[in-house]
This record gives C-alpha cells, structure tokens and sequence, in this order.
C-alpha cells in the first residue's frame, strides 16, 4: 500500500505510480540519457525565476483559457506525445484522449502510440494532434499525413531531436526492450535500417529540406519539436513551420544541454512573432507553466506526469493531474494579479539571484 492516501501534487502521483509500475517499466518513463543531468536541469531551472506578487487587480474571475494555433484550450497545458501509454495503463491513450477532451486541451499522439491513431480519432470528441518523425520511408510520412488531415487530426508534430538513438544507462541495466508503436506497419522497418536509426526515430540522414517537404504536403498546420536555439527557430521559420516546441526531449536524448526554460527566451526572441512558441521539460506545478508563459511561451506541455496519472487512476488520474494544474495556475495567476493568460507578461516575473 503507498504511504500517501490522496495525491495532492504531482510529485504524490509520481510516488503512487512508481509504487505501482514494474521498475523496468517506471525507470523507462522516469529516466533520460546518460547521467541524466538534463532531466534535472530541466525541472530545477524552474527556481531561476521568481514572481512579483500584485495586489488589487480585481482577480474575482480568472480565465485559463488561450489559443494554440488560433483555437481555444481551456488551459495553457497540453499533452506531449509520449509512446506507449499502454505501459502505464491497459486503456493507454484511448483514457488520455478522454481526459484531455474532458479537460478541454488538446492531445499530441506520438508515432509510437500504443494505440492505432485511427481507431483513436473516432473513441472521443476532443482535439488531437499527431506527432511523428521525418521517416526515412517518405511513403509513410505521405501515408501518414494524408491519414492524419482525413481522421481530423489538427496539427503535425514533427520531432527532430531523435535522428541518433540516445543512451539510456536505466534501460540498458534493466535489459528494457522498448517494442515499436501498434502504427508502423512492417514496410516501417525500412525505417531503421539506416546506421544509427532506431526504431520509431527520424532518418539520422533528414535535413531541413524535409521539414520543408512535410509542411508543404501536410495541408495542416506543422510544429517542429525538439528545438533548443535560436539558429533553429530561425531555420523553422524559413522552413514554413507555424510552430516550435522547445524541447530536450525531457532529457532522454542528449544530456548536458541547458533546461528548455533557460533557452526560452532565445527561442521566443528568434520567432521574431512569426511562429507560436511552446515549451516542455519539467513542468510539475502551476507556478512552472506560469513562468514559461512569461517568458513567452504560448502553452505547455507535459510528458511524464501524464504516465503517472494513467498509473494511479486511468483517465481519471490524468484529468486529476490536469486539474491539479489548473488549481496551482489560478492561485499563481490570482496572486500575481493576472487575470487572464495574455496578462501574464515579462513583468510577472524577474530572474531570481542564486542563494
Ligand atoms: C515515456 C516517454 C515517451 C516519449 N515518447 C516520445 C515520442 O514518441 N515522441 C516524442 O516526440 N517525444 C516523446 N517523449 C518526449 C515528450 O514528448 C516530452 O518532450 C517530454 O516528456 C517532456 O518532458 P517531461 O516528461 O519532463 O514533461 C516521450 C517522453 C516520455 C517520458
């Protein structure tokens, strides 16, 4: 039995969940590359920053909601595309689809979905993003998005932080076989025969010319993810993407980068306003989504927290962990004297001296 008899905060329903997963299964989620000094980065960077509490701003109705790609969410906080939800729960991304359509967010399906993104489109109302990767097979990238714009898919997510396959020490120890996604048919094997491709990674040999190509055939909005400069928010921009996820891949790919909320900034100064830009790595509280906005971002989005939703309670767990969110948001929000998010500007916050 977990010591913790109600969790309050995300940390709690990490601790129930890693209670509950087999360690091979919660080391593959929890863990990153090598000595995992990204993934800690990426959460601890979070106390760089602090907020200027305002006061008398008339905070009596707060409104969460903002537009990503110009449609409404009713949080700043959207779902990452993670393979395998399955590993945490039997209903995998069918009951993270219908907690992120309750809670009024969209979800980003990843290329290694343990469900069929298909089938998944049709088990609930909600909003849906599909990620994948510039396939070295560019068959299936056209297969793909022709599918994805069919199904009501709203956006592309392409990932390009996965053309080399990382080292991850967890896995290795743990003898963890990580099975390919239910979307790739055998013809997606093609994908990983190149040197140093791997299994529901991009073509280790893919150039900016195929970002071009996949905005150009996707007739959908394109977001590249996986950017942490400047220099490629830049070369985004020129490549027709209508958004940026800063992203280091929650630090399971290369270690020994800067948290994704140090370069923030950079990347919002390249967007120069042309693109949208958004954020994931380490966000645990309210107060991290509210400084990243502050810093630019349009919307967040969480990856390993919605595992540990999944392990405690289904598409129960997720919506509680979304609406924990939601709680800490409005208290930072109403404590800062921001009403709304557009109102979360520059001001809110101040970079904070190291004690
Ligand atoms: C178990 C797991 C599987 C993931 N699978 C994918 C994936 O298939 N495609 C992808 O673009 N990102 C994948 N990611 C990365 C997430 O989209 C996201 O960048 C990261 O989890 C954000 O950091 P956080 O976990 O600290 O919130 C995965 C992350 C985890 C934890």
């Amino acid at each position: 039995m977990s010591t913790i008899a109600e969790p309050i905060n995300l940390f709690d329903f990490e601790a129930i969940a890693k209670e509950r997963l087999p360690t091979e299964e919660y080391d593959y989620i929890a863990g990153g590359a090598t000595d995992e000094i990204s993934v800690d980065r990426n959460r601890r960077a979070y106390a760089s920053w602090a907020f200027r509490p305002r006061v008398l701003r008339n905070v009596s109705a707060l409104d969460l909601s903002t537009t990503v790609l110009g449609t409404k969410v009713n949080l700043p906080v959207l779902i990452a595309p993670c393979g395998g939800h399955k590993k945490a729960h039997p209903e995998g991304e069918f009951a993270t689809f219908r907690a992120a359509a309750a809670s009024g967010t969209i979800f980003a399906v990843s290329a290694n979905a343990s469900a069929d993104f298909a089938e998944l489109a049709k088990a609930a109302s909600g909003r849906l993003w599909l990620q994948l990767y510039p396939f070295r097979d560019r068959e299936i990238t056209k297969d793909w998005l022709k599918r994805a714009k069919d199904l009501g898919y709203e956006a592309i997510c392409v990932t390009l932080d996965s053309q080399w396959p990382p080292k991850r020490e967890r896995n290795i120890r743990n003898n963890y076989g990580n099975r390919r996604g239910v979307n790739f048919s055998n013809r997606g094997a093609e994908n990983s025969q190149r040197r140093g491709a791997h299994p529901g990674g991009g073509d280790p040999a893919a150039t900016w010319k195929d970002l071009e190509w996949i905005k150009s055939i996707a007739g959908l909005p394109v977001v590249a993810k996986g950017i942490m400069t400047g220099e490629d928010v830049e070369l985004c921009t020129e490549a027709g993407a209508d958004g940026v996820i800063v992203s280091n891949h929650g630090g399971r790919h290369l270690d020994n980068t800067l948290a994704t909320v140090e370069v923030l900034s950079e990347a919002v100064a390249a967007a120069k306003g042309k693109l949208e830009i958004y954020l994931d790595g380490g966000i645990r509280r309210g107060a991290d989504v509210v400084k990243a906005i502050a810093l630019g971002a349009k919307a967040v989005f969480i990856g390993r927290p919605l595992f540990w939703g999944l392990a405690v309670d289904g598409e129960k767990g997720v919506i509680r962990v979304l609406d924990i969110l939601r709680e800490e948001i409005e208290i930072t929000m109403a404590k800062c004297g921001r009403p709304t998010v557009a109102s979360i500007d520059a001001t809110t916050i101040v970079k904070a001296p190291p004690l």
